[in-house]
């Protein structure tokens, strides 16, 4: 065998689903060719060009962040105040704050301001080992600022080390304007679809099944609409209220189904029978001081996948470590460390529909990350401290 370059004296967490755990090799080391991994295995005799001593660092693969929103404008620093004041989320959203102060400020700021803007935040993620981000739209709810913003998501990727996912999020929030006719602005969403799939500037829909934000019955006009465009779908769910979104993402065969606090047993079932990512977003849980945790346990019982995300937003979620979401994930919610990194690795890729990312398997992307630690549980215990050596990303 001959590769392009080799990773040597690696301990290596494949995430490979045939083995157990994170899939570990102690003595390991990786081969790549052409931007793809030829060999992840126990070290042996492989020639190549360019040799990397990996000098007993841990390798997993590029970490994937696979629920954002971080093309926006603006911040909500006074809502953060407000709520420190007692103020709930929902009493600032039906104010006429919360997602629509952004929509405002997104809709009033230039392409080249919000790439700006968007590309600082996306270098805070990679810094941090991550390979693989999906954006979300749903700061513009008008044709033009959609379409601004996605066209903004599509520029990231140029000149740009870093895999982007791109998700039309058009059911977020109901804007003023449409205040009285809902179907009209459904209407409107979904007439954008075939433009968005056609240019290319998504790969999936999302939507926010709320109270405050959409029905059932309003996202599954979406949804019908979007798999007619050969969209995948992806759902905010249960986050504040149990509407079963859980079971309505699932049996559309969405992708995933995220925040989750409020699912139920039912909809747990049906995410598991449907292959349904469950995405634990445990930002969003932290900065509103929720009270109901997701049901983990019974995603475990139903064995569901689970991933782990930052929700990066200016309102919920405004974080910007994804390993500091495994370390809320597993203090609050009880995660294990197999669980947390499995949740943004492999499971992440999974909540993206991406097989070429996610594990260090032969004919997956050569996207590392190589950290200076001793044990993976380092990766989710420490707050606030960057243990990453080298980040690897490959255009293959
Ligand atoms: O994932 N839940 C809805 N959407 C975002 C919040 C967006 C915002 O408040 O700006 C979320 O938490
Ligand atoms: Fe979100």
């Amino acid at each position: 065998m001959r590769a392009d370059r080799v990773f040597t004296n690696a301990r290596l967490a494949t995430m490979a689903p045939g083995m157990p755990g994170l899939g570990v090799v102690e003595r390991g080391m990786l081969a790549e060719t052409g931007g793809r991994i030829i060999y992840a295995g126990p070290q042996q005799g492989i020639e190549a060009a360019e040799i990397v001593d990996c000098e007993g660092r841990w390798v997993t693969p590029g970490l994937i962040d696979c629920h954002t929103h971080l093309v926006y404008a603006g911040d909500r620093a006074g809502e953060f105040e407000a709520r420190l004041e007692g103020a709930s989320y929902e009493d600032i959203a039906r104010a006429g704050g919360g997602i629509m102060a952004t929509v405002r400020a997104t809709r009033a700021a230039s392409k080249f301001a919000l790439l700006a803007a968007a590309r600082a935040r996306l270098e805070v993620l990679k810094a941090q080992g991550v390979t693989t981000v999906e954006i979300k739209s749903g700061y513009g709810l008008e044709e033009a600022a959609e379409l601004k913003v996605l066209r903004v998501i599509a520029g990231l990727r140029v000149n740009n080390d870093v895999d982007i996912a791109s998700t039309f999020l058009g059911a977020h929030a109901l804007p003023a304007e449409f205040a009285g006719d809902r179907a009209g602005f459904l209407r409107m969403i979904c007439e954008l679809l075939p433009k968005v799939a056609q240019e290319g500037l998504a790969e999936a829909v999302d939507g926010f099944c709320e109270g405050i934000a959409f029905s059932p019955e309003e996202i599954s006009v979406f949804f019908e609409a979007a798999q007619g465009c050969r969209l995948k779908l992806k759902l905010h769910a249960d986050q504040l209220s149990n509407l079963h979104g859980a079971a309505l993402a699932a049996r559309f065969g969405a992708l995933s189904a995220d925040h989750l606090e409020y699912t139920d047993e039912d909809g747990a079932a049906a995410m598991a029978a449907a292959g349904t990512v469950a995405v634990i977003l445990p930002g969003a849980f932290y900065t509103l001081r929720e009270r109901q945790a997701p049901p983990i346990d019974t995603f475990r019982r139903h064995g569901v996948k689970m991933a782990v995300a930052t929700d990066l937003n200016p309102g919920t979620s405004p974080l910007f470590s994804l390993l500091l979401a495994m370390n809320m994930a597993a203090t609050q919610f009880r995660m294990t460390v197999e669980e947390c990194v499995l949740g943004v690795t492999r499971h992440a890729a999974a909540a993206l529909g991406r097989g070429d990312v996610g594990t260090l398997e032969a004919g997956k992307k050569c996207h590392l990350a190589i950290w200076n630690i001793e044990r993976p549980a380092e990766l989710v215990y420490q707050m606030g401290f960057n243990p990453l050596w080298r980040r690897v990303w490959s255009a293959a």
